[in-house]
């Protein structure tokens, strides 16, 4: 399921070459769409796209954009790669990611031989580490486009210069201090979306690649980002999930400050979103009036992801967290105090440098102590550049495995426990999609985040109603209507 936002500018045709944005972008929109028409009818078929991505939700909206100008040029998404254009949103934050990115490059250039014309581009956060770029320009030639995580909006420019230039284009910026919005935008359901509210990250945690390759930390103006969630429930959106890396530092550098929490009251105030949700919180920043916020508000989802890392506050300090088991678990208490169903969910890192079984043990007391609905659970992975990289004790390989799989039973075995505090219950459920196992089945999320499957039809799609969950199946419900 797809739905175009378009928007009051989306009409803009522009005779001349503009220099403030977005008109520009609509102006290379125009000019690709009279070369892709022309291709269309030499071809005679409709030239097709297919984006993939890899990492986080802010890839994920991100990818929403790429499509929505590539729709709006004149291309029709396709589910493979055997397409007209390949664009990879990249992630970078572990190493594997990196790896699948290159195996799939050499694969596409068997593709390319079929279809010469085929643009493959790259962007995203992997782009923004000079060695990649290096890489990929030297040893990966039948790349056409290479971009970032600051240029996102410049897609229709870019592939202009693909279209009419006989070479490779490379454009990276290594920041950015404009914000560039209001242009089209697919997304990938129509009853739900992401919101930016701020990009980048000034934490430095010591492992962590992101500040780097997304720059420093810059919120959203309030009214931008209201106004565009009005637009959005205008549309059929029922529920945002409000993204940052660092959400609970929201508002930071604007004029006149606003903090994260105000911005939730207001946002709960449009008519038509009925569900609100926000990732990520730092728990460094966690304040009292969101907790008060999520209290009262009866829009905003009981779920909330705090990354605890590792649960060693020896640790804590050399990661950069600026927090301690100690105070990581008093905050869970005051959370669950104020929401008591609240479900918790976390990241956690095995084998960061000098991670000894003791340490480990701490982590695994925190995971005990709290009781996670899920826990994504990563092995450290080496970032070149970032502090960590450097340090010395790099945990050996065989050592973080066993200790990943002691975790991982863990986690799995409280959220079990934890998870089936709703058996019996009626709850409401948002219904995303046909089951994709069982097409009698629909499944569905409840407020707090947790996966439902129920029988029922594609009509029920974006709707929410109330479900009987009859049974706990580890990680998610099987219901039926109530
Ligand atoms: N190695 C492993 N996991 C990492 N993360 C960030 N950097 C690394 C790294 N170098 C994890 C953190 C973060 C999540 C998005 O990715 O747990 O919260
Ligand atoms: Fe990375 Fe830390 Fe920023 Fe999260 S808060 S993106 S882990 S530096």
């Amino acid at each position: 399921m797809s739905a175009v936002e378009y928007n009051k500018i989306n009409d803009i045709t522009v005779e001349n070459q503009p220099v403030q944005e977005p008109e520009r972008q609509y102006y290379y929109m125009d000019k690709c769409r009279e070369i892709i028409s022309e291709r269309t009818k030499e071809k005679g078929r409709r030239l097709t796209f297919y984006v993939e991505t890899f990492g986080c939700q802010m890839n994920a909206r991100d990818s929403e954009k790429l499509r929505g100008i590539l729709e709006n040029i004149g291309f029709v998404r396709n589910d493979y790669e055997e397409s007209d254009v390949v664009i990879y949103n990249t992630c970078t934050v572990r190493e594997n990611a990196n790896i699948r990115v290159y195996g799939r490059l050499g694969h596409l250039k068997t593709l390319k031989k079929k279809n010469p014309d085929m643009i493959i581009g790259l962007c995203g956060c992997m782009m923004q580490e000079k060695h990649v770029v290096e890489k990929i320009s030297k040893s990966y030639r039948h790349v056409n486009l290479i971009f970032g995580t600051f240029n996102i909006y410049k897609l229709s420019e870019l592939l202009y210069r693909v279209l009419t230039e006989d070479k490779m284009i490379v454009d990276i910026m290594d920041k950015t201090e404009e914000i560039v919005e209001e242009l089209p935008v697919d997304r990938e359901y129509k009853f739900k979306s992401g919101v930016n509210i701020m990009y980048g990250c000034n934490n430095f945690c010591t492992y962590c690649i992101v500040p780097y390759v997304r720059g420093r930390e810059k919120s959203r103006e309030p009214e931008d980002i209201i106004s565009e969630i009005k637009r959005l429930a205008d549309d059929g959106v029922r529920e945002v999930m409000l993204l940052g890396q660092n959400v609970n530092s929201y508002g930071k550098g604007l004029e006149p400050y606003v903090d994260f929490a105000s911005l939730l009251h207001r946002v709960c105030k449009i008519d038509g979103i009925e569900r609100v949700r926000f990732m990520t919180s730092h728990p460094k920043d966690l304040s009292d009036d969101l907790i008060d916020a999520m209290a009262t508000e009866p829009k905003v989802c009981p779920h909330m992801h705090l990354p605890l890392q590792s649960g060693s506050s020896r640790l804590l300090k050399i990661m950069n967290r600026h927090y301690d088991k100690e105070r990581y678990l008093e905050l869970v208490e005051k959370i669950r105090n104020r929401i008591p169903d609240i479900s918790l969910t976390t990241d956690i890192i095995v084998g960061f440098p000098g991670e000894t079984e003791e340490d480990f043990k701490e982590t695994l007391d925190v995971v005990d102590k709290v009781g996670y609905d899920s826990a994504f659970t990563f092995i450290y992975s080496k970032r070149t550049g970032t502090p960590a990289a450097d340090m010395p004790d790099q945990v050996p390989e065989d050592v973080t495995k066993e200790r990943f799989d002691r975790l991982l039973a863990l986690v799995q075995k409280r959220a079990k426990e934890r998870c089936a505090r709703f058996e019996g219950k009626t709850m409401p459920v948002l219904v995303e999609q046909v089951n994709v196992q069982d097409d009698r089945l629909v499944t569905g999320r409840l407020a707090n985040n947790l996966t439902v499957h129920f029988e029922g039809s594609s009509d029920l799609i974006g709707q929410i109603v109330d479900v009987k969950l009859k049974e706990c199946k580890g990680f998610y419900y099987i219901a039926e209507q109530a």
